[in-house]
């Protein structure tokens, strides 16, 4: 696991577009999209470099994390809305080319089993995008995830729910996700993960200094291939 440190949100964003810049570059790239707050600087110098240095994602495919069910795709909440907000919709990646797990669907089981096969299908992820819960989780494996996990049906932790409840007018988030496994999420060629902020200080130092547990599922990409962890002071302090 390469750990990378950087001095402000801003810098995070441009040592992580570096990466997904290469895979770009290079034609055809299957792009794995993390929604939230963490990626955010990162889609930032992402348009950024579509609009000022002509980075073209017209031949890109891209597969979201994860879905909260019970949500149309077209909800203001969903994760398919959100990466569109966030990043799709301000580059030339066409829309047929996004791909996000359907919530609203009645076999939520059969979707989930769908969409890791429409990974697969794809090549595989050439560069997968994560965020880390304040709990440890990546995607929308709690703790006690089975770190081999492949697509499926999720419930929520109650921290999760409370920590995304700002992004809910209502408050009321759904209890049920679709969220890509560990193992899914462990075949990507790169696990490219940005953390900021103190409120992840602690999962951030269980991820890359505790044991590999299920007790943090981020740890499983200790065992990753070419897994790249860019953080903030913040979310870097607790690291000996
Ligand atoms: C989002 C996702 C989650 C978030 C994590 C951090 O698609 O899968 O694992 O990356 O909850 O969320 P933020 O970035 O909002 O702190």
């Amino acid at each position: 696991m390469q750990v990378i440190l950087c001095d402000s949100a801003e810098h995070v964003g441009k040592r992580a577009a570096d990466i997904v810049e290469d895979y770009v570059r290079a034609g055809s790239a299957v792009l794995g999209l993390a929604t939230g707050g963490s990626p955010s600087s990162t889609y930032r110098e992402l348009i950024r470099r579509h609009r000022e240095e002509s980075l073209g994602f017209s031949d890109v495919r891209a597969f979201t994390l994860d879905e909260y069910a019970g949500l149309a795709p077209d909800h203001e909440q969903s994760y398919h809305t959100t990466i569109r907000r966030e990043f799709v919709d301000h580059v030339d990646l066409p829309l047929e080319n996004l791909m996000t797990p359907q919530g609203d669907v009645s076999d939520l089981a059969a979707e989930a089993e769908r969409y890791d096969a429409a990974i697969g299908a794809a090549g595989g992820v050439d560069v997968q995008i994560l965020g880390i819960g304040a709990n440890g989780h990546i995607g929308f494996n709690e703790p006690t995830s089975s770190l081999s996990s492949r697509t499926r049906v999720k419930t929520l932790a109650g921290t999760t729910r409370r920590d995304n409840a700002r992004f809910f007018s209502d408050g009321e988030v759904p209890r049920l996700c679709l969220t890509q496994g560990l193992g899914t999420i462990r075949e990507a060629r790169t696990a490219l993960l940005v953390a900021m902020g103190a409120n992840k200080a602690e999962a951030v130092r269980a991820m890359v200094e505790g044991p590999v547990s299920a007790h943090c599922p981020a740890s499983v990409l200790q065992l990753h291939r070419r897994a790249v962890v860019i953080l903030d002071p913040d979310a870097a302090s607790l690291l000996s």
